[in-house]
């Protein structure tokens, strides 16, 4: 890939409060690395509302950032509001991004079902909010990595 510029939020009650406890941040940046994209953010945030959609807006305001991923808190948990956090702020819903997703994780288990991602645009910026697991993260991430797909969004996009 052409270094594109990825961000990674993890969102997760657990990790903000102990950073060495997160998998799935540095699985995150290891894989979309390893595929070619620059990493130019990781930040860890609470399951918290607010939170989320300051560092994302903040990221997609500074329009430094392509890509942003985030890992965590798309499922039916009390405190698992990453969906609520990023929808509202999307220009453009990304429901092919989903289904890709979605589709890939549910050859891998049936608990895909229990994930309620969303992806879309907000200005130049792609979003994809991905499940907590670093099992989640590897298989969500092979059906994103596909070749050509991430690549042609980030150039419409930009
Ligand atoms: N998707 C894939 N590909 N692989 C998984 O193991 N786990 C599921 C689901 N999506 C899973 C997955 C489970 S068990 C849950 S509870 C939800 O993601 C939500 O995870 P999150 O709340 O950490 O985001």
């Amino acid at each position: 890939m052409s270094g594109a510029r990825v961000a990674i939020l993890v969102v997760s009650d657990t990790a903000s409060l102990d950073p060495s406890a997160d998998r799935s941040g540095p699985a995150l940046q290891s894989l979309l690395t390893q595929a070619g994209y620059v990493c130019t953010h990781l930040e860890i945030v609470p399951d918290d509302e607010t939170r989320i959609r300051t560092v994302v807006l903040g990221w997609c305001d500074h329009g430094d950032v392509d890509w942003i991923v985030t890992t965590g808190g798309t499922g039916f948990g009390l405190r698992d509001r990453t969906p609520e956090a990023i929808k509202p702020l999307l220009d453009r819903e990304a429901p092919g991004l989903v289904a890709l997703i979605l589709n890939a994780s549910l050859q891998a288990t049936p608990l895909a079902a229990l994930s309620r991602p969303v992806a879309g645009t907000i200005k130049n910026t792609l979003i994809v909010t991905l499940p907590g697991s670093v099992k989640a993260v590897q298989e969500n991430t092979a059906a994103l990595l596909q070749p050509g797909v991430i690549e042609h969004a980030i150039e419409l996009v930009r």
